[in-house]
């Protein structure tokens, strides 16, 4: 035994001894020293990418995400829907959510009847004068506050046949500098509106090509090719009542009247958890119709749902400033307010942001009361160029 262990130790000291003698006949050259740093290098290399990674991308997204799971669902409050582009709308208590946004909105838009561009509450305040609703018999009726001699009733859902035989399709009428085809309705229906708009106009009803989204939701951007009528650029904007209430706060504070949040136009209005918490919504569901099965143990049901991917921060114009009762122009509230702290998207610095825009992945019913589930959030909202 005990020779074993000498016969052990004696090689275990050899080997030792021989390593030893080997470092001892190292001579650190200077190829050696590059090796060295080289190898350093390489070993530094990964680190940084991931760490640029960690900053600017994913990585970071997927990290905030694991600690701030979305908040909790919320009430849809309000309905809205404007049928004619900048006029006045009104809410409902439940419509069906199209792909191209909610049933009859911004179906309509009024042009220049010389060159068929679009024209907008930025071009004449006193559009939010000409009042909209649907008769029970499934009519646009148009009227405008204080001059009754304008106006005109119109099917709401008319037909290809209607169309054809009492308006003309022109494929060269203009929004936002895109040229779109619309159906446009006879001289004669508008004229008296000459007066109001102090030029010729025409109304045009959205024709069958579907007009393209761009920018935030490009297809390159969203997954899939989408289309609207007449919004400005999305086919539903969300907003959050407790974000209108923090504005108004800041509003009376100056001593100033607080904004309604029509002024904002959207098309649904949750009631919401905290303010501007939609900033950072990427996917919401619609539940509609949720209530508890008693007879199945009292868990929760559901008749239909609608998935929204949410595509952008609604970045704001001066339009909100315009009282919709009157069509006074605020010189500055809430513009001037809103700038002060609302100008959070780094794609657009110059305008501040209200309200998120987003496009429907299904169509479905929706109503006041439905809850809204936020499945994800992003901090990658800011705008791209081609908006
Ligand atoms: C109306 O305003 C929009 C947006 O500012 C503008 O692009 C358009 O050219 C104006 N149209 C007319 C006819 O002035
Ligand atoms: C044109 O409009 C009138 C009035 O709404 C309607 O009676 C008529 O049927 C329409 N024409 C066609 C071809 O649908
Ligand atoms: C309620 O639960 C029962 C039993 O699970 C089921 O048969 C029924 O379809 C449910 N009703 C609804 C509205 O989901």
């Amino acid at each position: 035994m005990d020779q074993v262990n000498t016969l052990i130790s004696k090689l275990y000291v050899s080997s030792w001894e021989s390593v030893q003698d080997r470092y001892d006949s190292i001579e650190f050259t200077r190829t050696g020293l590059y090796i060295y740093l080289i190898s350093f290098l390489l070993l530094l290399l990964p680190l940084t990418i991931f760490t640029l990674e960690y900053l600017t991308g994913s990585l970071r997204q997927k990290l905030s995400l694991y600690r701030n799971p979305p908040p909790p669902p919320t009430k849809i409050k309000e309905l809205r829907v404007y049928p004619i582009k900048s006029c006045r709308g009104f809410t409902v208590q439940k419509t069906r959510m199209l792909r191209t946004g909610l049933d009859l909105d911004r179906n309509w838009m009024f042009v220049d009847a010389v060159d068929y561009k679009f024209l907008t509450i930025r071009n004449l305040s006193e559009m939010t004068l000409i009042d909209t609703r649907i008769s029970e018999k499934d009519e646009l009726v148009v009227s405008v506050r204080g001059k009754e001699e304008m106006g005109f009733v119109i099917p709401a859902h008319p037909s290809r046949k209607w169309l054809e035989g009492n308006t003309t399709l022109n494929d060269g009428v203009v929004i936002w500098g895109q040229k779109v085809d619309a159906w446009v309705y006879p001289e004669g229906m508008t004229k008296s509106f000459a007066e109001l708009f102090g030029k010729e106009v025409r109304l045009v009803y959205k024709g069958p090509t579907p007009r393209a989204l761009v920018g935030n939701a490009a297809p390159e951007r969203l997954g899939r090719t989408e289309s609207t009528k007449f919004p400005d650029l999305m086919p539903v904007q969300i907003s959050n009542f407790k974000s209108i209430e923090e504005l108004n706060i800041r509003l009376e504070a100056q001593n100033e009247s607080p904004t309604p949040i029509e002024r904002f136009r959207p098309n649904i209005v949750v009631e919401g958890l905290t303010p501007w918490y939609e900033d950072s919504w990427k996917t919401v569901r619609i539940n509609h119709g949720v209530s508890r099965n008693k007879s199945g143990g009292g868990e929760l049901t559901r008749e239909s749902s609608v998935t929204i991917d949410v595509a952008a921060r609604c970045a704001r114009c001066q339009v909100p400033n315009v009282d919709c009762d009157t069509a006074v122009k605020h010189k500055k509230q809430p513009w001037d307010t809103l700038m002060k702290y609302r100008r959070i998207d780094k794609g657009i610095t110059f305008k501040p942001c209200f309200g998120m825009l987003c496009c429907p992945r299904e169509e479905g019913d929706v109503a006041v009361g439905d809850w809204l589930e936020i499945l994800e959030v992003t901090d990658q909202h800011d705008y791209m160029k081609g908006m």
